[in-house]
């Protein structure tokens, strides 16, 4: 078992320190808007060479979690075809653990809702191909204040993460922090995971209030880079432009996280939700479900299933997009992808309808570029569109296109 996992690490030390290689294929890539930047390589854990996908219970059910909804949200992300898909982390939030440390200073799964422990929850997970993610906070308590923190524990708490077969820690910001900074403790968890002997991913949730996006990259796997998300229009929109603005310190293995997605939960309408995985898709946040997936609709699962829209989020470069073009709420929205293509949003965000039109001098293509259009809410190909593209769109609503630049007409 100890041999199997040294093994284990040694493979990811190994293609952790084969990044360089990797950065420089995304150099060569001739980009329109900036490619992601070398620095984003320092934390050499080897995870999240694109952006984590998976589910979150927080969103939706906050407290009330026990073993069995965690079970049965893995059989529906097998069942469903989200796992497929590339949705992996199941991951656990706040309230699974008992108030107090065992004698010997363990933290303890709450018996009355998580009795078989989070190592046969592990088993259960990984048996069905997925991943298990677990939280803990960098303070002397969780956020809910009903489980301890990992403050003075961190060596501790990141072997018993590791023994129970943990992929995934997101890692909270609440009180008491023995008014240390954000960026004193959560390199002592970063530290204290890549000791544990078990390949960890790590996500940093200190809600963007000491700008992680600044020094992050070597600390974490992401990093929150705003407060809680709420499932309205007002909150979505506000994560989106607060995180918008440290889009050049995002790439493969370190990335910007606006928060956990609503879709799904029903205080948003259909075009909401999906200008809301659209923007999230590219700008290349965590795509972490946020709602009940053993009970979606119809449109939930349209939405979350786009293929097209997961492999703009997924593509190799992993150069978050940006807002490049606003004018009384209508906005053009542009990044990068592999193979010179380019990822487009636009987006109505007025309440009336509207026509938003990108100009390729908004996207960076030289004015006699053509491209093929390719639609991802509808599935259609506009072929040769030259100097600009443009969509009539209901209020909040917006339309995703990645343009595929004719080689002829490139530079
Ligand atoms: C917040 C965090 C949420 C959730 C919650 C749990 O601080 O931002 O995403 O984890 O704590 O109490």
């Amino acid at each position: 078992m100890e041999a199997s996992l040294s093994l284990c690490w040694l493979v990811l030390l190994l293609i952790a320190s084969s990044s360089s290689s990797y950065a420089a294929r995304l150099f060569d890539a001739t980009s329109p808007v900036s490619p992601p930047q070398l620095a984003r390589y320092s934390l050499l854990n080897g995870l999240a060479l694109t952006p984590p996908m998976g589910w979150n219970s927080w969103n939706h059910f906050g407290c009330n979690i026990n073993e069995d909804l965690i079970k049965q949200t893995a059989d529906a992300m097998v069942s469903t075809g989200l796992s497929s898909l590339g949705y992996q982390y199941i991951n656990i939030d706040d309230c699974w653990g008992e108030p107090a440390r065992d004698s010997q200073g363990n933290l303890v799964a709450k018996a009355s809702t998580f009795p078989s422990g989070i190592k046969t929850l592990a088993d259960y997970v990984h048996a069905k191909g997925l991943m298990l993610g677990i939280y803990s906070d960098a303070g002397t308590q969780t956020c809910s204040k009903r489980q301890p923190g990992s403050l003075g524990h961190e060596d501790r708490d990141a072997k018993t993460f590791a023994s129970w077969g943990v992929d995934y820690l997101k890692y909270d910001n609440c009180e008491d922090t023995h008014s240390l900074s954000p960026k004193e403790r959560y390199p002592i968890m970063s530290e204290a995971l890549l000791k544990s002997g078990r390949p960890i991913l790590f996500s940093l949730c200190e809600w963007g209030v000491q700008d992680p996006a600044t020094w992050a990259s070597s600390v974490g796997n992401s990093w929150r880079t705003t407060g809680d998300i709420a499932d309205n229009w007002n909150s979505m929109t506000s994560r989106a432009d607060e995180n918008d603005k440290w889009a050049s310190y995002a790439g493969p293995g370190g990335w910007n996280d606006p928060d956990m997605l609503e879709v799904g939960n029903g205080g948003m309408t259909t075009e909401e939700y999906k200008a809301h995985f659209s923007i999230w898709a590219l700008v290349k946040a965590p795509l972490l479900i946020g709602c009940d997936i053993r009970a979606m609709d119809d449109a939930t699962y349209g939405i979350l299933s786009n293929k097209e829209v997961i492999a703009v989020n997924q593509d190799k470069l992993g150069g978050q997009g940006k807002r490049v073009k606003s004018k009384n709420d209508l906005e053009v929205w542009a990044g990068p992808l592999s193979n010179h293509k380019v990822a487009v949003i636009l987006w109505n965000r007025s309440s009336t309808n509207a026509t938003v039109t990108a100009s390729w001098s908004d996207i960076g293509l030289k004015p006699g570029t053509l491209v093929d259009a390719r639609d991802l809410w509808t599935h259609s190909t506009v072929s040769s569109v030259s100097g600009e593209i443009s969509a009539e769109l209901e209020s909040h609503a917006c339309k995703m296109y990645v343009l595929t630049p004719h080689s002829t007409t490139r530079s």
